[in-house]
C-alpha cells in the first residue's frame, strides 16, 4: 500500500519535472535542420505579400530577408570589420571560424544539416524555430498537426517568454559553448547588451515589420506573453545566465585577469579627466579603483523585487553587495557570491507570474524610477537597462506625455563613453514627478 502511494507520488513528481523541463535549444536538440529553402516556397512562408488564407502572414521569408538583421548575420562575417576582427585574433577567414559561426549562423554539426541547408543563410528560421526534420511535412495541416504536436515534434516554443529568453540570450549573451570575450571586443566586436521585450519589438522602432502579427487570431492560436512579463522574465534570465557563466570556465579568462567581458566596460573605458567615482549603494563599502561585474540586469531585478515581492529586496541587495565585495577578494569568492545571488534570483523568478505582473506596470515604473533616485544608474550598463525598462513601461501605460519625453531620455545615452549620469538621473526625476 505505502509502496503504491510512493510510486504515485513519484509519478506526479516526474510528470511535473517533465512539464517544467526546458525546451532544448535548436542548436543542441537532435533534429536535422532542413534549411531556409524548405520554408521559403511561395505557398508556404515565401509569399511576396501578406496573405489571408491562414492566420499567419506567409511572407515571413521575405520579411526576414529584407528587414531582419539575422538574415545578414553570415554576410556580416565577410565584411572588412569582421575580417579585421578575425585577423587580429588569428582566426583566418571569419566565414569559416567556429568562434564566429556559432552566433552568426545556424552552425549545427554536419550530420544535422539537410540537403538544402546553407550556412550562408545566417541565423535562419530553424536557428530559432528548431530543426524541422520531424514537423516540416505536417506542421501546416490542422488535420495532422496542432501547436502541441508541433512542439512535441521539436518546434521550439518561441512564443513562451522563458524559452524565448534562453534562445535569444544564447547568442546575445553567450553559453558555455560560445562567448564574445573581451579579447573579441578588443579586436573590434561590438559590446553586447540585451533586453528581451525591446529586442523582440525593435523592428517597430526601426520602422520595420516583424515577421509575425500579434492579432486576435494569433492570440487564439497560442499563449502570447504581455510586454512587462516578457521584460521581467527576460531580465531574470539574463541575470541568471550571466551568473551561470561566471561559474563556468569562461570566467577564468586569459593570463592573470578573469574574463573582462563580464565586467562593467565603462569602469575601465571612459575618460580619465572626468573623475566620476561615487560609492554606489550596491557596491557596499568598496573603495575607488575596482572594476565591477556588469550588473545592469541585477539592478533591474532589485527594482522588480521592490514592486513584486518587497520581502525579497533586502536579501537580494545584500547578495549583490556581497558579489561586488568579493571582487576585492578572489575568483573563488566571486563564484560563491554569484551562486548565492543566483539562488535569490530564483526566488524572485518564482514570484514572477504573468498574473502577478500584468497590470503592475505603474508600480514597476515607480520602482525603476525610485531605484534611480537612490543613485543606482551612475554606471552606463544600468542606465541602459533602466532606459529600456522605462520605455517599455511608458508605452504599456499609454501615457502620451511621458512617451513624448522618451527621445530626450534616449539622447542622454547616445554616447556610452561620455555618459553623464547626472543628466540621465535628472531626466528620470521628471518622469517621477509627472
Ligand atoms: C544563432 C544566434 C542568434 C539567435 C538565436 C538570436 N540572435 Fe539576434 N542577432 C544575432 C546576430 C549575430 C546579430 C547581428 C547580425 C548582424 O548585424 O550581422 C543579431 C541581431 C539582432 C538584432 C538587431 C540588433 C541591432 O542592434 O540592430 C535584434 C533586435 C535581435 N538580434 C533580436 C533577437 C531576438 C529577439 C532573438 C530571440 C527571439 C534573437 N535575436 C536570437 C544572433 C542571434
Ligand atoms: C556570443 C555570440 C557571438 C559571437 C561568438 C560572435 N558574435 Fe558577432 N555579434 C553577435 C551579436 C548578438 C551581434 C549584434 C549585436 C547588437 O547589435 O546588439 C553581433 C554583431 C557583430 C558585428 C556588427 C554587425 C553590425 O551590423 O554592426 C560584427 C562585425 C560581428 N558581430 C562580427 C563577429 C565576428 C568576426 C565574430 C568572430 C570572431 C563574432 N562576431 C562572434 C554575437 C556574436
Ligand atoms: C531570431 C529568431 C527567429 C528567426 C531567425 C525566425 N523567427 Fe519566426 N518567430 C520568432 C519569434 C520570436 C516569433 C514570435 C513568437 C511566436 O509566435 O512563436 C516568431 C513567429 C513566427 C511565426 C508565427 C506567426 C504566427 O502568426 O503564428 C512564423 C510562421 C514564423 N515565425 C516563421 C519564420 C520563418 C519562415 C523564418 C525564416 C524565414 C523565421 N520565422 C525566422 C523568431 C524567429
Ligand atoms: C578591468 C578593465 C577593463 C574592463 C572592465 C574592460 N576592458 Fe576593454 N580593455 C582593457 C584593457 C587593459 C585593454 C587593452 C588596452 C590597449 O590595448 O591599449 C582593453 C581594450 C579594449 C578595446 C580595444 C581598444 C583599443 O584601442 O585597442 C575595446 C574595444 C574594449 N577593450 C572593449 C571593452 C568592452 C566592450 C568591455 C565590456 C564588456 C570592456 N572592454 C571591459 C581593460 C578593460
Amino acid at each position: 500500500m505505502s509502496k503504491m502511494k510512493n510510486s504515485a507520488v513519484l509519478f506526479v513528481a516526474v510528470a511535473f519535472a517533465a512539464a517544467a523541463t526546458r525546451a532544448e535549444l535548436p542548436e543542441t536538440a537532435a533534429a536535422v535542420h532542413t534549411g531556409v529553402a524548405t520554408c521559403a516556397a511561395s505557398q508556404c512562408h515565401g509569399s511576396a505579400i501578406p496573405r489571408d488564407a491562414t492566420g499567419i502572414l506567409q511572407n515571413e521569408y521575405v520579411t526576414w530577408t529584407q528587414s531582419d538583421p539575422h538574415a545578414a548575420a553570415y554576410s556580416t562575417l565577410g565584411k572588412p570589420q569582421s575580417q579585421k576582427i578575425a585577423a587580429r585574433l588569428g582566426l583566418g577567414d571569419a566565414r569559416s571560424a567556429a568562434e564566429c559561426l556559432g552566433c552568426h549562423t545556424d552552425n549545427v554539426p554536419a550530420e544535422r544539416r539537410g540537403e538544402k541547408f546553407q550556412l550562408s543563410d545566417g541565423v535562419g528560421c530553424e536557428a530559432c524555430h528548431g530543426g524541422a526534420e520531424n514537423w516540416l511535412a505536417t506542421h501546416h495541416n490542422p488535420a495532422e498537426a496542432s501547436r502541441d504536436s508541433n512542439l512535441e515534434a521539436g518546434m521550439y516554443p518561441t512564443n513562451a517568454a522563458g524559452a524565448r529568453a534562453e534562445l535569444c540570450l544564447s547568442c546575445h549573451l553567450g553559453t558555455t559553448n560560445k562567448f564574445a570575450s573581451h579579447r573579441m571586443m578588443a579586436a573590434g566586436h561590438p559590446r553586447l547588451a540585451f533586453e528581451l521585450d525591446t529586442f523582440t519589438e525593435i523592428w517597430r522602432t526601426l520602422g520595420r515589420q516583424p515577421h509575425f502579427r500579434n492579432d486576435a487570431d494569433y492570440r487564439e492560436r497560442k499563449a502570447v506573453p504581455g510586454h512587462s512579463y516578457t521584460w521581467a522574465v527576460g531580465l531574470l534570465a539574463e541575470a541568471q545566465l550571466r551568473l551561470d557563466l561566471v561559474a563556468s570556465s569562461h570566467f577564468d579568462g586569459v593570463g592573470m585577469f578573469p574574463e573582462l567581458g563580464f565586467y562593467d566596460c565603462h569602469a575601465c573605458h571612459r575618460s580619465m579627466k572626468s573623475v566620476q567615482w561615487r560609492r554606489l549603494p550596491r557596491h557596499g563599502n568598496a573603495e575607488p579603483g575596482l572594476p565591477f561585474i556588469n550588473d545592469g540586469t541585477f539592478v533591474m531585478s532589485l527594482a522588480l523585487a521592490r514592486a513584486v515581492r518587497p520581502g525579497l529586496y533586502d536579501d537580494l541587495q545584500a547578495a549583490l553587495q556581497r558579489l561586488h565585495a568579493a571582487g576585492s577578494e578572489s575568483v573563488g569568492a566571486i563564484r560563491a557570491a554569484a551562486a548565492s545571488l543566483n539562488t535569490q534570483l530564483s526566488a524572485l523568478r518564482a514570484a514572477v507570474t504573468e498574473d502577478r505582473i500584468n497590470g503592475l506596470e505603474a508600480e514597476i515604473l515607480e520602482a525603476v524610477l525610485e531605484t534611480g533616485s537612490e543613485g543606482n544608474y551612475l554606471d552606463y550598463g544600468s542606465a541602459e537597462q533602466a532606459f529600456m525598462a522605462v520605455q517599455m513601461l511608458v508605452i504599456e501605460l499609454g501615457d502620451a506625455n511621458l512617451e513624448a519625453e522618451l527621445d530626450t531620455l534616449a539622447t542622454a545615452l547616445d554616447d556610452d563613453e561620455r555618459y553623464r549620469p547626472a543628466q540621465f538621473t535628472a531626466l528620470l526625476e521628471k518622469f517621477r514627478a509627472h
